[in-house]
């Protein structure tokens, strides 16, 4: 700690904060460049092992950006992306944003402060920010935007390069001090704690613009909504939208308590997946699935709330009702989303064609032990180009 963090804890008045030295380094978890690879091939990628927690150097503040003392600030999954290096190590979006030069450059260092959630109190203010100064209660948005670029003024998820702080960029959340751009900030809500207010900005943010907002699902009054992990960060907002927004939530869980929680959070429907018989791997799964929304709500869902990907990808676009959605941000099991038919799910695939429900051809594989074997001719493909091949396959 030091005098200026004791300060700001301790709500001391703005002139005192301002006035505060900074301190040359502070404590951050980061990721360190040297450490890339360091999981090789192993299955169980413990996260414990790549988060360090120590002293990094205090970066200059640029002229549209704030300084922070972080209060609290909150853990999401793109955290545990960062910190197993997958898909990609964090250090390649670093090493992207510093070509930029100038202020981005110094984004690409060997070291990776993470985190994209928090509340604190402003502590500097860069020359070129009106709206905030020294001694404001703020919590931090992640959308990290060029508002340069017209096209944000439509909607600033649309400008160019919108980066998600302290995953694509530097000096994120989980640490003592954090440097935003003035944009980034809201007030913070006065009822509730550092903690509370570091860990809604994320998840609520991305729940609605997926569930509400014109470039997602629309949902409207009377929609049955099925919504993956209903007590999870992203579920269990997603549920209190629904709710409130007129929807009928159908929340899936994985144990007795967590289906409690989510009936309490407003679920009309709560399915625990830990009950349904056989797997959701297969069709039979997804039916019992979609047997069981029926059951409870009356109807097939008008939108999937989707995140959790590879393992639950296939049956949200089986359960989805003819016309319905399929809305996502992520993939926590796995982005690689297969969902084909082998021979024996013949019946599945021709009842899908009969019925409308394919777009282009639908194959299944036979003797084909998986996808995207039997290439005799990889140059005659090249020149074909992989993404024309594979432009259905693909939508
Ligand atoms: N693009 C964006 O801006 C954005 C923003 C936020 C999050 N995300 C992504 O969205 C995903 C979820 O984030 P989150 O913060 O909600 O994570 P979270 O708090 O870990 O919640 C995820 C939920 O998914 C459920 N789940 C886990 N494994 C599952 C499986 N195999 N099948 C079905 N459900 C499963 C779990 O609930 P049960 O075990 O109870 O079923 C869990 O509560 C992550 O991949 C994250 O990176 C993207």
């Amino acid at each position: 700690m030091t005098a200026l963090t004791d300060a700001a804890a301790a709500g001391a008045p703005a002139g005192e904060l301002a006035r505060g030295p900074l301190p040359a380094t502070y404590r951050a978890a980061h990721l360190r460049k040297s450490d890339v690879g360091m999981f090789g091939e192993t299955d169980d990628k413990d996260v414990r092992k790549s988060l360090h927690v120590g002293e990094v150097p205090m970066p200059e503040l640029a002229p549209d950006e704030v300084l922070i003392a972080v209060m609290a600030a909150a853990i999401n999954y793109n955290t545990v992306w960062s910190a197993i290096f997958e898909p990609l190590p964090t250090f390649t979006f670093l090493a992207r944003f510093g070509r930029q030069g100038r202020w981005a450059a110094r984004h690409d260092l060997p070291y990776h402060v993470l985190g994209s959630d928090a509340a604190g109190v402003v502590v500097r203010a860069g020359d070129g920010v009106r709206r905030w100064s020294a001694g404001d209660a703020v919590v931090i948005s992640p959308a990290y935007i060029d508002h340069e670029d017209p096209a944000a003024q439509d909607d600033s998820m649309n400008a160019a390069e919108p980066l998600a702080w302290g995953f694509e960029t530097n000096f994120g959340a989980l640490a003592d001090f954090a440097v935003v751009k003035a944009s980034q900030l809201l007030a913070k809500p006065p009822h509730l704690t550092w903690e509370e207010a570091a860990s809604t900005t994320l998840c609520a943010g991305t729940a609605y613009r997926m569930l509400v907002s014109r470039r997602g699902a629309t949902m409207k009054q009377g929609d049955v909504v099925l919504i993956w992990g209903a007590t999870g960060g992203l579920g269990g907002y997603a549920v209190q939208l629904v709710a409130r927004g007129g929807g009928i939530p159908v929340g899936v869980v994985s144990s007795p308590a967590r289906a409690e929680l989510a009936r309490k959070l407003g679920c009309a429907g709560v399915i625990n997946r830990a009950e349904l018989n056989g797997t959701l791997a297969d069709v039979k799964g997804w039916r019992r699935l979609g047997e069981e929304i029926r059951r409870q709500v009356g109807e097939d869902p008008h939108i999937v709330f989707e995140h959790s990907g590879r393992e639950t990808f296939a049956a949200s676009v089986y359960v989805a009702r003819r016309g319905g959605t399929v809305v996502t941000c992520g993939s926590s099991t796995g982005y690689q989303h297969e969902y084909d038919y082998p021979l024996s799910q013949v019946g599945e695939a021709t009842r899908a064609v009969q019925q409308g429900r394919h777009i282009g051809k639908t194959a299944v594989l036979c003797l084909a032990p998986r996808e995207g074997l039997g290439v005799q001719d990889p140059a005659a493909r090249e020149r074909a180009g992989e993404d024309r091949l594979r432009l259905f396959r693909e939508a």
